[in-house]
Parts: C-alpha cells; structure tokens; sequence
C-alpha cells in the first residue's frame, strides 16, 4: 500500500499532443459510502464500477473485520451482504486505513454508535492529519476516542452504548465531518441534525435516502439543514459508481496545457457540489465542453471535451466555489502557470489540512520549475507564464499525496523540460491506472529504471 512501500520515482517530460479517450476510475468518495451503507444495510448491496484504488480496498477490508461479507465477482462487481444498522461487531486487530482520511473518518461515525471499540491507523500522512474534528461530534452522541496529541492516529474509539441524537453545526466546510455525524446518527434514536453554513459534496445524503432512510434537507438563512431520522432499516441497493471528476480533472487539464490536445474524457458526474474545478476552467477561457449532457441515477452527466488552450487567463476564484472543488486546486495551479496573468485562490485554509498541506506542496514545487507563488495562511496566487513559458525541470516532492504527484506529472508534460516527483506510489490510492491512461494519450514518463 502507498507510503508502506518504498518510494517510486517518476519524470514527467514534455509530450506531443494528448489525443483519444480517457476511461477515468469511479468515484472515490461515492465508492467509500456505496461499501460503508452497503455494510450497514440487511441483505445484498451490488456495487459496479467501483475505484479499486488503495483507499477504497482499504474501506473494504474494514467492512469486512467490522462483520459484512464483502466480495468481488470475476467480472468486477462487488457484493456486501451487511449486518444492519448498529451491528456492527467489534475487529480482533487495529484497523489500518492507509491514506484514505474518507475511509476513516466516514468508518469512525460508522461505528461511534455502536457499543464497541475498534482503533485505527494509516500511514505517515494519515497519521498527520487532524482527527478532532471527528471525535469531537462523536462525543455528543456518547463515543469517546483516545489518540495521540490533537487526536491524531492511532486512535481507539469506544462506541455509544447509549446513542443519543446530536444537532451540529459544521465548524469547517468538510463532508467528511458531515458524514460521520451522518452516519453516527443512524443507531441513535429520535432525529440527528447536521446544519453546514457552506454546501460541501452531498453524495452522503442522497445515498442514505437510496437506502431508504428518512433524511430531509432544508435550505435556510443558517444554511442547509440536513434532518436524518434515526434507527432506519437501510434497504440494499444496486448502485452503479458514477467516474470521478476529481481524476477526470487530471486528463481534462493536462489536455488543455499540452500543445496540439484533444481528450474526451467520457460518463463524468457533474454534480454542483463537486464540479467547480470546470466552471472555473471555463471562466479562464478553456476549451472544455460539454457533450451529451444527460442525468444517471438522478445525477447530471455529461462527456467532457478538453482541447489544448493557449489563451487561458488568471482569475480570482470564487471563495464560495471552494467546497465544490477543494480536491482540484492542485491541477488548477498547474493550469494557472500555464495562463496569462494571476490566478488568486481565496478561502482555503482547508487545503492545508488535506492528505499533505497543499499549498504548501504545490507552492514550493511549482517554483522549483520557474513558477511564482505567493501564499498566506487561506490564500495563493500563481502567476502565470502563459502556455510555454514554464521551464520545469526540478525534482519535486509528492509527500504521500496522490494528487500532488499526479499534478505536477501534469505540469512536466507541458513544460520545457522534465518534472519529476519522488514519489508516485500515492496516486493508487485514487487513481492506480493514471500512468497507463496518460500513456495511452500520448503522455511520456519515465521511471528510475528506464
Ligand atoms: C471527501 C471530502 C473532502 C475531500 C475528500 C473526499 C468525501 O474532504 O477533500 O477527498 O468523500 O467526503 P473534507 O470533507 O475534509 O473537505
């Protein structure tokens, strides 16, 4: 599993026009959630599609020592026969989630509910990150977590034996910490309420109403209001894993940076709460559209087509759309290095808090390749060199961050010369067949070894 192994280098050079199709992974987080409710529900849950990336496997494999019987068919469907709400049983060993803070976080509220204890760890990154933000909720519904300093992993969390329902306001715009209240509050009685002042990413909510549970969201002057009435039979489902718009930001970016390029990257899920990135692109004037646009299992869905724009200008990002594309600014700093003028991002602390502080990772490897950051504590701005005007050429690191490693990949196909990461294991956490698709665009990489 990534950041266990050892490390893999990998260079990105400059590559002819990308051109052809690109068949991104599911969605990460819609896979995540379709394993957990699949677990908590009685009977067959179906799931096609899934991303069998390292953080999903990982989720998986909980389900599993929680109690259900997770399998997958030859054909590469996936089955989970769950345990029913509140049954889970307690795991014989620590729980190891790798790099996922979704699995989790999302398998934390899981279980808070439930009287047992389990304790989790990941890897060094995972280990970084702030978990607070979870236990804390949790205790209002009676858990209680003991960790490291600042609740970090390991953690051993002692479920409820005695669930009450929780109303809570979201302090940080994350869905993460919506879902786990969420989902805590399934094996509480009465009616959990979660409010979140900033809409973030609802796949939570409309997947517990495709199980059948009674959840009603509201729109108020506080913000959404989200009502889940607890102690539901979840009934299992067929789901069909849309693709992911975070991976299909990859290809679709690298595209419009990559001289001569035109991608179709096909079936990508354009849900509000997690399409951003592709607005904003469009407002720095790409050429990214739409094709057969049309709505799957109540979700819009379209073909995306990204050409290669050279007239690309820098922006001031709406603060307000950070939620909806807080896993994209990576590849947006590298398409604003690629653009006239400056791209100033406001409103995203969060980044810093992510699988590696991302401001940070990216600000220092873009300027290692000639590009100028300025960053404080909830902003960054890239000033553009327009479209050849980035040298690259430096070694960067990936610090156990998939989508830091696939960024700047992205960057050394378009700049003058080479960029290397020094770590590329991370990306199979989201996207195992990254390498391969881009190859197949036309991409060129090269490993240590070649
Ligand atoms: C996710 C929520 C986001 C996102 C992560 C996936 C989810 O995290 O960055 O990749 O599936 O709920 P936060 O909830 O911390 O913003």
């Amino acid at each position: 599993m990534s950041g266990h192994g050892p490390a893999q280098p990998l260079t990105a050079v400059k590559s002819g026009p990308l051109n052809g199709t690109a068949q991104v992974p599911g969605d990460k987080s819609i896979s995540h959630r379709s394993l957990i409710l699949g677990a908590l529900s009685v009977g067959e849950t179906r799931i096609r599609g899934i991303l069998e990336g390292d953080d999903v496997l990982a989720t998986a494999e909980a389900m599993r020592v929680f109690g259900a019987d997770v399998t997958r068919s030859e054909d590469g469907e996936w089955s989970v026969h769950g345990v029913g709400t509140g049954g889970f049983a307690e795991p014989e060993d620590v729980i190891d989630c790798g790099n996922a803070g979704t699995g989790v976080r999302l398998i934390m509220g899981a279980m808070a509910t439930t009287p047992i204890a389990a304790t989790f760890t990941g890897d060094a990154s995972l280990r970084s990150r702030p978990m607070a933000r979870i236990t804390d909720p949790l205790a209002l519904f009676g858990a209680a977590a003991y960790g490291r300093a600042k609740g970090r992993l390991p953690l051993t969390m002692i479920g409820a034996a005695h669930p009450v329902p929780v109303r809570y306001t979201l302090p940080v715009p994350s869905a993460q910490v919506k879902s786990a209240v969420l989902l805590a509050g399934l094996n509480a009685p009465g009616q959990t309420v979660v409010i979140e002042p900033e809409a973030t990413r609802d796949h939570t909510e409309r997947m517990l109403r495709g199980f059948g549970a009674e959840l009603t969201v509201e729109d108020t002057p506080e913000g959404r209001v989200i009502t889940l009435t607890g102690q539901p039979e979840l009934k299992p489902q067929s789901i069909d894993v849309p693709r992911d718009p975070s991976s299909a930001a990859f290809p679709v970016c690298a595209a419009l940076i990559t001289e001569g390029s035109d991608v179709l990257v096909p079936n990508i899920g354009l849900n509000p709460t997690r399409a951003g990135l592709f607005q904003t692109l469009r407002d720095m004037g790409a050429d990214l559209t739409y094709e057969n646009e049309r709505a799957e299992s109540g979700e819009p869905v379209a073909d995306l087509r990204a050409r290669f724009s050279p007239d690309m200008t820098g922006i001031e990002v709406p603060p307000e759309r950070a939620a909806s594309m807080i896993d994209e600014y990576p590849i947006l700093s590298v398409v604003a290095a690629f653009a006239s003028g400056k791209t100033h991002m406001p409103g995203v602390r969060e980044l810093r808090v992510k699988e590696s502080d991302r401001i940070d990772a990216m600000a220092v490897g873009l300027r290692a390749n000639g590009v100028t950051v300025d960053e404080g504590d909830d902003w960054w701005t890239v000033t553009g060199l327009g479209p050849q005007g980035v040298s690259g050429g430096a070694r960067v690191e990936a610090w156990l961050d998939h989508r830091i490693a696939m960024g700047f990949l992205c960057l050394g196909l378009a700049a003058k010369n080479g960029v290397t990461v020094d770590d590329a294991s991370p990306i199979a956490t989201s996207f195992p067949d990254f390498q391969g698709l881009m190859e197949g665009l036309g991409a060129t990489f090269r490993g240590d070894d070649d």
